[in-house]
């Protein structure tokens, strides 16, 4: 993988580029696409990252590739952290103050997924999407609070969109990612007091995404497409700008908000599953029994 972004970001882009300077953003699934664009917007911006990830050669490589967009220094790789342990956590927090003297910004994105129904869903496979998307984002925000208190800073949780309907084979994401919303909302109230903002992005089909490679197998992508109002899949681009926007000061009144980022796509329901529902579901089910 390689960056998706470059100085254009600046240079073509409505942002100033040094928006944010002196600032240090704690980034979770900092090595899956999404989180890794969003890194990648804030370091281009002026911002030091420490990227938290659970695998070791895929944290510092993703580290290394960013800190390139960058002066030397700007990335820290915080390898072989889950976030189901809120221990690690607490070790990552304190290396990235030890490194860059803070925290403003948390992106709480660690997340798992995969294509099951519900009678090839274990118990323990419902729990693991679960604890990384929920537990994890929970854990991530209460290790990073008490220098979000000092930074009054801001959080951004990675959602989704495909809870506000049912969508087979993802019962277990979908249940994961209501939670996380409902934990923004809940810290948006509880810590807007404090000075700290909490929202929620939630990318729907956005192209050259592991989510994509993952949940959208064959020609999917035109079909897809074809199936957003706005008549195009979701860039990177799309979700950094996003991003950018919901950490600067434009939105410093923009707090407990869960913003879509799908071109209005989950109005018209779940495109990527038409194909496997309901004979595939109903057959896979049966097979199992
Ligand atoms: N279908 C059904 N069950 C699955 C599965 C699949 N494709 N993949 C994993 N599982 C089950 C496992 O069988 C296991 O259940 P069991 O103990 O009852 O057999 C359970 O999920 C946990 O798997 P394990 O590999 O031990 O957990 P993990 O914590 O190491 O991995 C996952 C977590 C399963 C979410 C894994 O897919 C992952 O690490 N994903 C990270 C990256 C990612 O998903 N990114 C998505 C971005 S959209």
């Amino acid at each position: 993988m390689v960056n998706t972004l470059d100085a254009a970001f600046i240079s073509k882009g409505p942002w100033k580029s040094n928006l944010f300077q002196g600032k240090v953003v704690f980034v979770t699934g900092g090595g899956g696409t999404i989180c890794r664009v969003q890194t990648e917007a804030l370091v281009l911006l002026g911002a030091k990252a420490a990227i938290i990830g659970r695998s070791e050669s895929n944290t510092i490589t993703v580290a290394e590739e960013i800190s390139k967009l960058a002066e030397p220094g700007a990335v820290l790789p915080i390898p072989k952290i889950d976030v189901r342990d809120y221990k690690q956590l607490e070790q990552a927090v304190a290396q990235t103050v030890k490194t860059f003297g803070r925290i403003d910004y948390v992106i709480a994105g660690a997340a798992g997924n995969f294509i099951a129904d519900v009678a090839h869903l274990s118990p323990n496979a419902f729990k693991s999407v679960v604890d990384i998307d929920l537990l994890g984002s929970f854990n991530t925000v209460k290790a990073c609070l008490p220098e979000l208190l000092k930074s009054k800073g801001s959080v951004l949780f990675v959602s989704a969109t495909l809870h506000y309907y049912g969508v087979p084979f993802q019962a277990h994401v979908g249940a994961a990612k209501a939670g996380v919303d409902a934990l923004s909302n809940a810290l948006a109230v509880e810590l807007g007091p404090l000075g700290i903002r909490c929202n929620c992005i939630a990318p729907g089909p956005i192209e050259n995404t592991e989510g994509m490679r993952r949940l959208a197998p064959g020609d999917f992508k035109t079909r897809a497409a074809e199936a957003v109002p706005l008549q195009r899949l979701g860039t990177t681009k799309d979700i950094a700008d996003v991003t950018v926007f919901l950490f600067s000061p434009a939105a410093s009144f923009v707090n407990g908000t869960i913003t879509a980022v799908d071109g209005g796509a989950w109005h018209v329901g779940a495109t990527f599953t038409r194909d496997m529902y309901p004979k595939r579901l109903v057959e896979s089910i049966k097979s199992k029994f």
